[in-house]
């Protein structure tokens, strides 16, 4: 591996230019990517080891960011739970069955996530000799994942999720722990594949309430950061900049911030040796591209002689973003000295 700077600001050591990666870097916005698709189905691109690895290793061709990330999703974990798992075109994923009673999560149970998720290992194994940058490798945040089990895709209240969560507070929290449990295995699994590091997405952690993001989101993570040791973790949940101390606390390797609080005044919030990732809003890379530079320059500005910062959005790059407007992006970070 010849570019370290992402593992150097992880390790909050880096003296040179921040490193730069993009979350859905791999994804919708890439020509090169809807071209793979009018090809294949998105179940082929999950599951065939050698188009995954194709599809990670886009953005680096392409844009030349300093992290690549595996083509993946979080949702794959539910097939090691002997869930199906399908991707029609046009919709959100579909999970089958979704749970319905706590008996089901009673007989819930991982089962090979060795065997039943090898296509993921096959890609990190495939994937990593001829990468000159460091690999993430990434699971979702157990609350995010078991919202998935209950609810449907794309349902953004995720009402069942809550309702359960109220009525059967208990077969909740054993849901979260098997998914716990499987999560960890499963990032284990990946760091034996090769991962340099690994991001969780707790991406609805915000629809839940101070008492219950403490004990349904921060709680199963602290576990996550804690087997994983010493593999870097990053943490990644909608509505971060609400909560830095508290995130902070559960000691991860970064934070990822989304864009509602300004980055230097987060980083105030958070110890030195955690670093801290983001946070551009996903829409700016739409706005002209003069305006994409100076947001980008105040960034690393306010930022400046951070060792563990990693430049990023606050999310995932949007479907509808022009390349030429990321890749001016990445330049303007590049460029500094
Ligand atoms: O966006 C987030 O909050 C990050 C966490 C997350 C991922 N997948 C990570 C991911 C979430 C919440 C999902 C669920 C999911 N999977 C959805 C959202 C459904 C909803 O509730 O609205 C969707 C549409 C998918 C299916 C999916 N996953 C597609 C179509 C793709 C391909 C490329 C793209 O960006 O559209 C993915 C890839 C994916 N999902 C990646 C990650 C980290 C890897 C791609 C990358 O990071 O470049």
């Amino acid at each position: 591996m010849k570019n370290t700077l992402f593992l150097d600001a992880l390790a909050c050591k880096n003296r040179g230019r921040p490193p730069v990666w993009l979350m859905r870097q791999a994804g919708r916005f890439l020509p090169e990517y809807r071209a793979l698709r009018e090809k294949h189905s998105l179940y082929e691109l999950f599951h065939n080891s050698e188009l995954a690895c194709q599809v990670t290793r886009l953005p680096l061709d392409i844009l030349g960011v300093d992290a690549a990330i595996l083509f993946s999703d979080i949702l794959v974990l539910v097939e090691a739970f002997g869930f199906k798992l399908q991707f029609p075109e046009g919709s959100p994923p579909v999970v089958e069955p979704l749970l319905q009673t706590p008996d089901e999560v009673r007989a819930l149970s991982c089962q090979n996530l060795e065997e039943r998720l090898a296509y993921v290992f096959d890609t990190i194994r495939l994937l990593k000799p001829d990468l000159n940058v460091p690999l993430i490798g990434f699971s979702g945040g157990p609350f995010t994942v078991a919202s998935y089990m209950i609810d449907k895709c794309g349902s953004k209240d995720l009402k069942n999720t809550k309702t359960w969560l109220y009525t059967h507070p208990e077969s909740f929290h054993q849901l979260l722990e098997k998914l716990t449990q499987a999560t960890i295995a499963y990032l284990k699994l990946q760091v034996a594949a090769g991962v340099d590091a690994v991001q969780v997405f707790d991406s609805w952690a915000n629809v839940l309430n101070y008492e219950q993001f403490q004990a349904c989101s921060l709680h199963y993570l602290k576990k996550i950061i804690d087997a994983l040791h010493p593999t870097p973790v990053i943490l990644f949940s909608r509505g971060s900049s609400l909560f830095p101390k508290e995130l902070a606390a559960l000691e991860p390797r970064a934070i990822s911030f989304d864009w509602q609080q300004d980055l230097a005044t987060l980083r105030t919030q958070v110890p030195k040796h955690i670093a801290v990732q983001g946070n551009l809003d996903p829409h700016l890379l739409t706005a002209p591209r003069p305006l994409i530079e100076s947001a980008t320059r105040k960034l690393l500005a306010s930022m400046q002689h951070q060792s563990g910062f990693i430049a990023n959005l606050g999310h995932g790059v949007l479907p509808h973003t022009p390349v030429d407007h990321v890749r001016h992006f990445i330049d303007t970070i590049k460029a500094i000295s």
